[in-house]
């Protein structure tokens, strides 16, 4: 099946997307500090098979390599993070010019490539340091995140135009200070409102000043959003998905759009927000684009014992999953790139993040076929080019991932890449998924 990519812009931003703690390693070298992960990942436990970053896809060495595999698979864009703990180690004061030198080649290196970054200021990895003086929870991190920011944007502005301030800020606040299945490992509902505010807010204050040292930038912040079902059409079930849609979509697109925290979700929490005067106006700070990183529909029921937001999430007998458990369900993202166009006036999108992790097989020649993850991305792609002829305004897609990397809690076991990493020897292969992608993004070139 060949997709109708026609509607899709000739320049179309095809790229795969990274972070550093999942792929850079070399965590102790060249004035890097411990970020929030190492500590948790070095924390029995907390990791499947007790992996961490360490080593990771040793990128940190190997990034001319994987530029040159960006090459292969004839992607112009490539998203990326940066590691605050190598740029500004104790997390406010001190640069380390090391730090930004790694991410200054790496930039021309990409360049030179004929390939676009896009820059992510977090990606989870807040410096250890600032953990230790409350992390998220407290105020003064959002403003040294936007010290932070404004470090990077005037040392890469020159030739970095596309930004994102922070990437799926529902994990850093629920997944981290409230399920604490990720890093800081918490489980403390107050923690975690906060933790949700003050990250609005350092989206905020970063947007502010990296539009002050980059005035070309175009700023944007990437959500994880997901469609919600409800399991049985119970008002039970049903009011338990408007919970869920709050938790997930709501509480996180309302406040960037000026329409504040919604009412019923701080009913939910039932916890004081930190709100200082002219929070919400820095918050709604207008964006030019808006990321959507998509993997799976949610079906919940109602779990009135359980913690906020009270729901349970359940299967539809039926539907297909992924090697993570995720129900696979490609008309969701068509449904949320049109939600975001009509109901929040998006002016350009991009899916930042879509991709799908399935046990892979290496055969005896090393080759790598994975139709599964081929034909996730198969579907998933033409839903974003319906989701583009009826009008969404896309402007790229980024899949994820380049490398197979370091997946958080379930470390190196499940595997999201279109190129194969071997973890002993640090080869790289290429699967048919890859190859799949280089061929849509030469049909679509072919088109232009
Ligand atoms: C979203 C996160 O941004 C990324 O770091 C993670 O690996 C993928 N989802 C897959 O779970």
């Amino acid at each position: 099946m060949t997709i109708d990519l026609a509607a899709l812009p000739h320049d179309f931003l095809w790229g795969t997307a990274t972070s550093a703690y999942q792929i850079e390693g070399a965590v102790s070298e060249d004035g890097r500090a411990p970020s929030i992960w190492d500590t948790f990942s070095h924390t029995p436990g907390k990791i499947a098979g007790d992996d961490h970053g360490d080593t990771a896809c040793d990128h940190y060495h190997r990034w001319r390599e994987d530029i040159a595999l960006m090459r292969q698979l004839g992607t112009n864009a490539y998203r990326l993070s940066i590691a605050w703990p190598r740029v500004i180690p104790g997390g406010d004061g001190q640069v380390n010019a090391k730090g930004l030198a790694f991410y200054d080649a790496l930039i021309d290196g990409l360049l030179e490539a004929g390939i676009t970054p896009s820059v992510t200021l977090y990606h989870w990895d807040l410096p250890q340091a600032l953990q230790d003086r409350g992390g998220w929870p407290e105020r003064a991190t959002a403003e040294h995140f936007a010290a932070y920011a404004e470090e990077v944007a005037a040392r890469l502005g020159d030739r970095v135009t596309h930004w994102t301030t922070l990437n799926e800020p529902l994990c850093s606040a629920w997944i981290g200070h409230l399920e604490g299945k990720m890093a800081p490992g918490w489980t403390d509902l107050t923690a975690a409102v906060r933790a949700s505010y003050h990250l609005l807010l350092g989206h905020g204050l970063a947007t502010q000043a990296i539009r002050a040292a980059v005035p070309q930038a175009e700023v944007g912040i990437v959500n994880n959003l997901s469609t919600v079902h409800p399991a049985t059409d119970s008002p039970e079930d049903r009011a338990a998905a408007r919970r869920m849609d709050g938790h997930t979509n709501r509480w996180w697109l309302d406040p960037v759009h000026g329409r504040g925290f919604p009412t019923d979700m701080r009913e939910v929490y039932g916890v004081e927000l930190p709100e200082r005067e002219g929070d919400l106006s820095l918050i709604a700070t207008p964006l030019d684009w808006l990321g959507l990183n998509y993997y799976f529909p949610q079906t919940v029921t109602a779990d009135p014992d359980g913690p906020a937001p009270h729901v349970r999430q359940v299967h539809r007998p039926g539907v297909p999953r992924t090697g993570m458990d995720w129900e696979v369900d490609a008309s969701g993202i068509e449904t949320l790139l049109l939600h975001l166009t009509h109901e929040y006036g998006a002016r350009k999108l991009y899916v930042t993040e879509n991709g799908s992790s399935y046990p892979d097989v290496v055969r005896p020649d090393g080759t790598i076929d994975d139709p599964e993850r081929e034909e996730y991305l198969r579907g998933h792609l033409a839903a974003c080019a319906a989701a583009s002829r009826k009008g969404a305004p896309l402007a790229g897609y980024f899949a994820w991932s380049l490398l197979d990397n370091f997946e958080w809690a379930y470390g190196y076991d499940k595997r999201f890449g279109l190129v194969h990493v071997d973890y002993r020897t640090q080869v790289r292969t290429i699967k048919g998924s890859g190859r799949y992608y280089a061929d849509v993004i030469r049909e679509h070139g072919g088109l232009a």
